[in-house]
């Protein structure tokens, strides 16, 4: 099996899809390469593509403070990736052949990181995990057994930015939930 090192430096040079094409940084993923905790967002959005990381622009932040304030945590304790590591064009949602092309990224990485809880942020991820159509609002509010793993879907901090305290409570709702499932394994 590769290291999670070498996944990323083939990722930094991958040009399986357009969007190799318009983006700055291959935004790979970052934390604890051990982490028990592992959250997967959409996509890298502007500032994402400019600095190389995920999640540090307005919906990192407010990511951050959540896992903060719910998990007693900070980032860096947990591995943060995206289903697509490179930014869709004004922030379009990713295509599905974009989607397939970096798949073997994102499978890497939770093979190896091998956390005991993974939260997925909103649709896109919710839906390449569990492999199913419904959407986030519907799926939410349980966790999901996946090999030696659990899964806890929750809303996009995008949308709690949009969407406000109702949002916002259910997403601190779901992390707690992940505390507990952490808590269980270990
Ligand atoms: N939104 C995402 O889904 N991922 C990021 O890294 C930033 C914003």
């Amino acid at each position: 099996m590769p290291t999670l090192f070498e996944v990323a430096t083939t990722a930094a040079a991958c040009t399986r899809c357009r969007l190799a094409e318009t983006r700055t940084s291959v935004v790979f993923g970052t934390g604890d390469e051990k982490a028990d905790l592992m959250f997967i967002g959409e996509g890298p959005g502007a500032e994402e593509d400019r600095q190389g990381l995920p999640f540090v622009g307005r919906s990192g932040q407010l990511l951050d403070r959540l896992i903060e304030e719910e998990l007693g945590i900070t980032r860096a304790s947990c591995y943060i990736a995206n289903v697509v590591k490179c930014r869709a064009p004004g922030n379009r949602d990713p295509l599905p052949d974009e989607i397939e092309a970096c798949r073997p990224y994102l499978a890497s990485q939770i093979e190896l990181v091998d956390p005991r809880v993974i939260v997925t942020l909103g649709n896109f991820s919710t839906r390449w995990l569990l492999q199913r159509s419904e959407g986030i609002t519907a799926l939410r509010g349980q966790a999901y057994p996946l090999g030696r793993a659990s899964v806890v879907p929750t809303f996009h901090p995008a949308a709690a930015l949009r969407g406000g305290g109702l949002v916002t409570a259910q997403m601190r709702a779901d992390l707690v939930r992940a505390k507990q499932l952490l808590a269980a394994s270990s």
